[in-house]
């Protein structure tokens, strides 16, 4: 498997990362981890091991904090894995009842910050996270309060590396005018399906422009600034590869040009999905959502697919319904 060094840091990590949302059981409260979890996730990490990718991505709330647990059980069982691989995690959502009355809510106080990174590494059984990720913004940050968090977690060794998801280009500015080290990585949906970050580039001084709220120079500002953009449900949930039953024409259309494009690249259509986001030159990195071994291994030709430019746009334009202004 290809590697990229994640800018501003010493991370070596693979091309496509994993994520690990479907480990541990999804999102039902009060259900305890089964053999079949710890079955799965071993599957996972075996696959991992087989494609040669070693950068995992988790989050506190994934299965209520199931999918750390049960990834935690299987590196005990190896522990030398863990020197091998880069884990990065998030906090910063707090579920409804938790204390029991609240509200569901964002949260990205010093003293959750902290709690939580405590919480993540119990769970994982390990002493660091390479990176952590605030999940998604909240309206009542101060920059001051995340920075000395930050400080306490990086000067601790239990954090090694800082990033952001779901933000926009003026949260990410206001947040890194606070910190001493750079931010590494923002984490936002993108896949040809969700395509806002690309459909930005083409609307200015449009009649009419189609670019999702948000999404102004956020690539730009990656690019600039060294901030990696990571791509969650890079392969849109499996809707272009699946059961087409039901969905508009655009998709209908995009899935059509996949699957011809995965024939004549001598290819699988996963492949040529993540190529779609590989040919960007911001270097976006893919976060599988698939914990199944057939899939990983479906996913990992896209490092030996070059789309040309024109089947680039063929397949932006299928996304979106509607040819190149
Ligand atoms: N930062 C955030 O806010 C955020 C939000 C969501 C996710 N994430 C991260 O991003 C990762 C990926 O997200 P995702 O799971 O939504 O992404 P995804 O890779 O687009 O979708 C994976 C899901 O689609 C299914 N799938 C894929 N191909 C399929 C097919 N041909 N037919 C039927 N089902 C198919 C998979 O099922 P199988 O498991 O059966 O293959 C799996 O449930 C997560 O694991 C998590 O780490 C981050």
């Amino acid at each position: 498997m290809q590697t990229i060094r994640i800018p501003h840091t010493d991370l070596d990590v693979s091309r496509l990362a994993l994520g690990c949302m479907g480990l541990g059981g999804g999102w039902e409260a009060n259900t305890a981890l089964t053999a079949d979890h710890e079955r799965q996730a071993r599957e996972f990490l075996d696959a991992a091991e087989e494609i040669g990718a070693n950068f995992f991505d988790h989050a506190n709330i994934y299965g209520r904090g199931r999918a750390e647990e049960v990834f935690g059980r299987v590196l005990r069982e190896k522990p030398s894995l863990r020197d091998r691989i880069v884990i990065q995690s998030k906090c910063g959502i707090r579920w409804a009842d938790d204390p029991p009355g609240t509200p569901q809510r964002f949260d990205f106080s010093g003293d959750h910050i902290l709690e939580s990174v405590d919480a993540i590494l119990r769970r994982l059984g390990t002493d660091r996270l390479e990176i952590l990720l605030l999940h998604r913004p909240d309206v009542l940050w101060q920059g001051e309060e995340i920075a000395e968090a930050f400080e306490k977690l990086r000067s601790s060794g239990r954090v090694r590396y800082f990033g952001v998801s779901n933000q926009n280009r003026f949260q990410m500015e206001y947040l890194q005018s606070f910190l001493s080290e750079p931010l590494v990585a923002n984490q936002m949906e993108m896949s040809l399906l969700h395509h806002g970050f690309a459909e930005v580039g083409i609307s200015f001084n449009q009649a009419s422009p189609r670019y999702p709220d948000g999404w102004e120079g956020v690539m730009e500002y990656c690019r600039l600034n060294g901030v990696l953009p990571q791509a969650w449900s890079p392969l849109a949930r499996g809707v272009l590869t699946g059961n087409l039953e039901g969905e508009p024409d655009n998709v209908r259309q995009a899935a059509g040009l996949v699957r011809e494009y995965s024939r004549t690249h001598e290819t699988t259509p996963e492949a040529i999905l993540l190529a779609w986001l590989l040919k960007h030159p911001a270097d976006i990195q893919p976060i599988l959502g698939t914990s199944r071994p057939d899939r990983l291994r479906a996913c990992v030709k896209a490092l030996s697919v070059s789309l040309s430019r024109e089947e680039w746009y063929s397949l932006f334009a299928a996304a979106r319904g509607e040819s190149m202004p």
